[in-house]
């Protein structure tokens, strides 16, 4: 079986780019076109944080084609001039500021691609999930790159530590499993019924949202004894 990476688009875009200047982890591309191939020339709303130079969003334009709407949101007001490139929106605030998030997913509209590579630190991977994690459609996507900074101190993170957006998400994983839970600490919440898995990387996590109902097991075949 050929290797993931040589037939990898967003690979070959990355090692190949004349555009504006993109800064990812290379083993990014792998998670990325393993979560994303399937949104490819649909007509989707992507969200990035964090525009950086803008050459992650001209990727993403020619990663999913003419249909999908790619919205940029950076902190950096050097990022305004990204404003033009075709095809391309770019939003100027905080991904830590709840209000600036709330009016942006008013403005959005409903998302079926976020990317978290922003500023890293866990108060605004957590704002960010909180406001606009609900705003991502049944059959949507919400990546949250860099989560090693959970285990850095520098970040807020520290190994374990309440309050880090990896604690978070462990806990989040019980929460998949609501259902079946024996224990009055463990409910189905909105979050188990609209997440249909989680997937952890180094580096990243990755939630893919569903209308998810109650599991429910079934029988097919002969039985060979009754
Ligand atoms: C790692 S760079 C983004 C790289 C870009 N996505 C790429 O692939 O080329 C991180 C960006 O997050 C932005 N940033 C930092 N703190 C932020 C915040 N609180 N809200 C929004 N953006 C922030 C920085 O200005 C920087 O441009």
């Amino acid at each position: 079986v050929p290797s993931l990476s040589r037939r990898n688009p967003l690979e070959r875009y990355f090692r190949t780019n004349r555009g504006r200047q993109i800064y990812k982890w290379t083993h990014y591309f792998e998670v990325y076109h393993r979560h994303l191939a399937r949104y490819r020339h649909k007509s989707i709303t992507l969200v990035e944080f964090g525009v950086y130079q803008g050459g992650s969003l001209q990727m993403w334009r020619r990663y999913f084609g003419r249909r999908a709407r790619i919205w940029g949101v950076d902190i950096n007001p050097d990022c305004k001039q990204f404003i033009d490139d075709p095809g391309i929106c770019v939003r100027i605030g905080d991904q830590e500021d709840r209000d600036f998030l709330r009016a942006l997913i008013t403005e959005i509209g409903p998302i079926d691609v976020v990317i978290d590579d922003g500023g890293h630190t866990m108060a605004q991977q957590l704002a960010t999930f909180d406001v606009v994690y609900p705003a991502v459609r049944p059959g949507g996507v919400y990546l949250v790159e860099d989560v090693q900074s959970s285990y850095s101190e520098q970040y807020g993170g520290g190994l374990r530590k309440r309050g880090t957006f990896m604690e978070r998400a462990k806990r989040l994983t019980d929460q998949l499993n609501a259902w079946h839970a024996q224990d009055d600490r463990l409910r189905v919440t909105r979050f188990t019924r609209t997440t249909r898995s989680m997937h952890f990387y180094d580096g990243m996590v990755v939630f893919e949202k569903d209308r998810v109902r109650r599991p429910r097991t079934a029988k097919t075949g002969t039985p060979s004894w009754s």
